[in-house]
């Protein structure tokens, strides 16, 4: 395959968010703000910091809200502007203006897989990276900028990886590979969600791939697996059969944003981080007598 650069990307955002009910009953998991910002922003402007500049979002019903937030709001700008706020206004605008936005709509909840090949006629014929919602990942080399880096040079589909305790395997795809250079992985597997006695290692899959556009062909061709759905996981696997795949270790904490307890430590972190209210959110947790 040619040396290229990656430039589109695809986050799957047609979930229905059940684990974040009664939050998201009427609005996507993808809107709640971790402080002032929703989750989909902070992987937009991840991809973004990759390279990225067209950005793809596979929908589905009751997603509106996320279109709007990528759109460009002339009504709220000039109200703001006519309040004097013209600053804000224009932070505004560069949401809208970060990347080229294009949807998608899921009709029915197939899978991650199924969510994937909805992107199949905008990706074309170049290698493409997919982001999920759920993983916030912090870092200062932001996840897919190092994935990015990497797939530069080796030019192979590559999955981000990380770490987990034995007792939450059966959460994750599970990679079976062996060491190879530059600290990757070569897979020579995939198990979606296996049992610990199944698990092939605890290396598991956080959300974030580089992959080439022959995986459309074997997502086709891939049946419904685990939960009935149609499984990137699944596809993956037989795509380590007919190409080199790495899995690389993703640096930086990583917080599973899809969950009620992980949300809330990626709050904690990113309100302290935040510049405005870092110090003083501190000096709140501090005088908490836990
Ligand atoms: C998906 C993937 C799984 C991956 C996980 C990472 O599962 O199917 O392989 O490990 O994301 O967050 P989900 O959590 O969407 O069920």
């Amino acid at each position: 395959m040619l040396a290229r650069q990656i430039t589109k990307a695809v986050i799957p955002a047609a979930g229905l968010g059940t684990r974040f009910l009664p939050a998201t009953k009427a609005s996507p998991k993808e809107m709640l703000p971790l402080v002032d910002k929703p989750l989909i922003q902070y992987v937009v402007e991840e991809a973004v910091s990759a390279g990225i500049t067209h950005i793809i979002i596979i929908t589905g019903r009751g997603k509106r809200a996320i279109e709007d937030h990528f759109d460009i709001s002339f009504e709220l700008e000039e109200s703001l502007k006519q309040k004097g706020k013209e600053a804000l206004g224009q932070d505004l605008r560069k949401i809208s203006e970060m990347a080229d936005f294009c949807y998608v709509r899921q009709s029915e909840a197939r899978g991650l897989g199924h969510a994937i090949l909805c992107a199949k006629n905008l990706i074309g014929d170049e290698p493409f990276a997919v982001l999920l919602g759920d993983d916030i990942i912090d870092h200062q080399t932001s996840a897919l900028q190092q994935m990015a880096e990497i797939y530069e040079r080796n030019q192979a589909p590559l999955i981000g990886v990380q770490r987990v305790p034995a007792s939450d395997v059966h959460h994750y795809g599970i990679l079976d590979s062996e060491s190879a250079l530059d600290g990757l992985y070569k897979i020579n597997g995939m198990v979606e969600k296996p049992s610990l006695k199944e698990a092939p290692s605890d290396l598991a899959v956080i959300g974030r791939y580089i992959l080439i556009p022959e995986i459309f062909e074997l997502l086709e061709k891939t049946v419904p697996g685990k939960g009935n759905e149609i499984q990137l996981t699944d596809a993956l696997k037989e795509l380590a059969k007919i190409r080199n795949m790495y899995g690389y270790v993703i640096q930086g904490n990583r917080y599973d944003a899809g969950d009620k307890l992980g949300f809330l430590k990626a709050t904690v972190r990113m309100g302290l981080k935040n510049k405005d209210l870092g110090e003083e959110f501190k000096t709140y947790l501090k005088s908490l007598s836990l």
